[in-house]
């Protein structure tokens, strides 16, 4: 899957995409090693987009795992399913997927990873969606964000960092990746 791909659904679909080009693999192995993804029985991944952090998902997990992206974009959902065969997407807003019904008879999740732009969104979708996914989480789990450095100090990247550190105790912060475009440093919280 292709950068071209991203930033043509960025040009069409901007306020939901967020970003011009995908994480790049250093920032991917920052956000599996604040979310210990290798210890993690059942991982929910919100905005996987172009499948950046899918694929170090994918090597990363343990075999036995359970997984779900929950993606708005059906482009972007569409391809995930051919190249991520052995897992699951759903193709929903992650402030309105039902995960009371998806749960049912699985392990409760253990990590969240993701990738969403909350820079971009108004508080009332940032809270929509820490609302419908962390009561979800596991006693324990753990929770990992990324932000782009410099656009953190921006009032609604200011603002989600109070909401995360509202819902969640002890949240982190972890150096910043330079090697990323824009440069981004991960929010990593334990419920
Ligand atoms: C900044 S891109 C990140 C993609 C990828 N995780 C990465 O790091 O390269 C944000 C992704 O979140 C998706 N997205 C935006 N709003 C969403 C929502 N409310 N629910 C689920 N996915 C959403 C977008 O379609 C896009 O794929």
């Amino acid at each position: 899957m292709s950068a071209s791909t991203f930033l043509s659904e960025f040009i069409r679909n901007w306020k939901t995409v967020g970003a011009i080009a995908p994480s790049g693999p250093a920032l991917a192995e920052r956000m599996m090693e604040s979310a210990e993804i290798w210890k993690a029985q059942h991982i929910l991944e919100l905005g996987p987009g172009t499948g950046a952090f899918t694929a170090a998902i994918q090597d990363a997990r343990d075999n036995n795992s359970h997984y779900l992206g929950i993606e708005i974009n059906e482009t972007f959902a569409g391809q995930l399913r051919t190249r991520f065969q052995s897992m699951t997407f759903a193709v929903a807003g992650a402030q309105e997927f039902d995960l009371n019904a998806y749960l049912a008879g699985k392990p409760p999740i253990d990590v969240i990873v993701s990738g969403l732009p909350w820079t971009a969104f108004p508080r009332s979708l940032q809270e929509g969606i820490l609302g419908n996914v962390l009561p979800h989480l596991a006693p324990g789990g753990r929770f990992a964000t990324f932000a782009y450095f410099g656009f953190h100090r921006l009032p609604s990247g200011q603002r989600f960092r109070q909401l995360l550190h509202q819902e969640l105790p002890g949240v982190e912060t972890s150096r910043v990746v330079w090697a990323n475009l824009p440069p981004a440093f991960v929010y990593v919280g334990r419920k």
